[in-house]
């Protein structure tokens, strides 16, 4: 254990620079300079001589890894708005501080989110592969021809921060916004949105569907068999939340049997190990969970999580305390 005056921060994954030079200024940090996803065995032995854990959704915190913590251990901030791979109950019945990093990466996922609505729209991986394998030859009226965003309806499951900077895009686009979630969303006057209580209602409405929910016990394969099916012939799917509120099953069903017109998605199930009946889809667009990947988003997210270890050491109570 190296002797400090500073609390001691393990952070699990490679940070942006300017993240790690903060990090390593105002703790004593151990960093993953090859950025090797530490074993949990590994992880929970480097933790016996630290204070907190800088943590990213590749770091699973299953209620046993949260109960095997060293009591050192105080917080947990993850690099992450998700919190689906930190068990919320067992780290409060252990004591442990968990936080995340709430609107850090709204703008640059709602972008992501318009990247797969326009690519699987208008055949971007098609028209790419075409290209890239010399099969172009040359412009006709009938190829490759996809679908307008314009005067289409765009339904946005679970209306939070990123549901509605999608929502916000979807009007310049020229899209009417439908949603659904628990309850009706107090919008702003300049984001008119039709709310669906009823699923079923919600569905029907849906030229297409942007998924923003929260992955719980509760939301897992959301869009499933059933839900697949009361969507307009045709309609394209967009994930850019979590994989597991997906049943795979049931979108590829879809994607294959052509009662969808195409998906766009940017999370999987059990990532990176992937479904590999997407990979030969060519109605489907698929990215590697690049949702916050741009600079400016990931040091934000570096730095919001560094903001609540500061508090949380700094003796107060750290801005996104989720546990
Ligand atoms: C998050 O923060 O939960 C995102 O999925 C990371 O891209």
């Amino acid at each position: 254990m190296a002797s400090s005056s500073k609390p001691i921060i393990l952070a699990t994954r490679k940070l942006p620079q300017p993240v790690e030079e903060r990090l390593s200024g105002a703790y004593e940090a151990i960093l993953n300079p090859d950025d090797r996803q530490l074993p949990i065995d590994e992880l929970l032995r480097i933790a016996e001589g630290v204070d907190g854990i800088l943590c990213t959704l590749t770091d699973k915190m299953t209620p046993p890894v949260i109960a095997a913590l060293p009591a050192r251990v105080k917080i947990l901030a993850t690099f992450s708005v998700g919190y689906d791979h930190i068990d919320i109950p067992a780290a409060k019945a252990r004591g442990l501080v968990v936080t995340n990093t709430p609107g850090a990466l709204t703008d640059a996922t709602a972008e992501i989110t318009f990247l797969l609505l326009l690519g699987a729209a208008r055949r971007a991986y098609e028209g790419e592969t075409m290209l890239r394998s010399g099969q172009w030859t040359g412009w006709a009226p009938t190829q490759l021809m996809g679908r307008q965003l314009h005067g289409k309806r765009l339904g946005i499951a679970g209306m939070g921060r990123i549901g509605q900077a999608v929502a916000k895009r979807g009007l310049a686009f020229g899209m009417a916004i439908h949603y659904h979630g628990r309850r009706a969303v107090d919008l702003p006057t300049e984001l008119p949105a039709t709310f669906h209580a009823d699923d079923a209602d919600f569905l029907a409405h849906c030229d297409y569907l942007s998924i923003h929910m929260a992955s719980t016990p509760e939301t897992r394969h959301w869009l499933n068999a059933r839900r697949v099916g009361l969507l307009p012939q045709g309609a394209i799917v967009v994930n850019t939340a979590r994989g597991d509120l997906v049943h795979d099953e049931a979108l590829i069903e879809g994607l294959t049997n052509g009662h969808l017109g195409a998906a766009g998605l940017d999370v999987f199930a059990g990532e990176p190990n992937i479904d590999a009946r997407y990979l030969p889809i060519p109605n489907a667009m698929l990215l590697p969970h690049l949702g916050s990947a741009t600079v400016q988003t990931r040091c934000a997210m570096g730095f919001r999580a560094l903001d609540n270890l500061d508090a949380y050491f700094a003796g107060k109570a750290p801005g996104d305390k989720l546990a």
